[in-house]
């Protein structure tokens, strides 16, 4: 791919990216409809999320991706795992419920997994930080696409029962359940707020020139 032009548009091109930034959205699977993602709409987001940044190049992002009737043995297995890992002093029927209606809800759930490489030379937090890059490539993919989207990480994602119904090495991971879908008509795009930034940064240092506007 040729890389993109830096004389023209820059400033659209900024507006976008703050645009789709800003109105990626958290949408849960109630609000999804089951119209079915097209395939090639889904190969673009995992292909996006394939762009991510990697130290090493270790591309440690694996994708299992349920769909159609696979979803009623993920919920099952989600659900059978809750049941036999939660104490009953702690056992909600809520959440046992919500684990066996999320996935049918959603057309298309994908358990986002990481594979840790073999001689264990990158720290694991990296490879962690860098599969969260490629749920967030595909997060932003899916909102600039018009889908729902949800990122859920039920504490027994991280136990051995889902690893072994993933089918995963013992030192891979599984990161969270990826729920996709369309929004259901009725329901509006969500909105949401954060707390600014200020209170998060720290500058240290000034800048010694004022540099050259970015911001239309
Ligand atoms: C690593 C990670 C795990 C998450 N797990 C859950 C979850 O288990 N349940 C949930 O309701 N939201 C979960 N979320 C989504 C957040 O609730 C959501 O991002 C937050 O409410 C902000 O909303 P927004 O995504 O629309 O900006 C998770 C987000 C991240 C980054």
């Amino acid at each position: 791919m040729p890389p993109i032009d830096q004389s023209s548009s820059e400033a659209r091109r900024l507006e976008d990216a703050i645009r789709l930034i800003r109105n990626r959205r958290t949408i849960k699977p109630t609000g999804m409809s089951d119209e079915e993602i097209p395939a090639d709409l889904l190969e673009v987001l995992l292909e996006n999320a394939n762009w991510a940044p990697t130290h090493g190049m270790t591309e440690p992002w694996r994708f299992k991706v349920f769909r159609g009737a696979a979803r009623t043995r993920l919920a099952e297995s989600l659900q059978r795992t809750y049941k036999e890992t939660t104490p009953e002093s702690s056992f909600r029927q809520d959440k046992f419920e919500k684990l066996g209606k999320n996935p049918l809800l959603a057309p298309v759930v994908i358990a986002v997994c990481m594979r840790r490489q073999e001689i264990e030379k990158i720290p694991e937090i990296e490879e962690i930080e860098a599969v969260a890059c490629a749920v967030h490539n595909m997060h932003l993919t899916a909102s600039a696409a018009g889908l729902a989207a949800f990122w859920s990480s039920p504490p027994i994602i991280y136990g051995d029962e889902i690893k072994s119904f993933l089918g995963l090495e013992e030192k891979d991971r599984c990161l969270g359940l990826f729920y996709l879908g369309f929004p259901r008509h009725d329901e509006p795009w969500p909105e949401s707020t954060r707390r600014p930034v200020s209170e998060k940064t720290e500058w240290v240092g000034e800048q010694t020139s004022p540099g050259k506007p970015q911001i239309p």
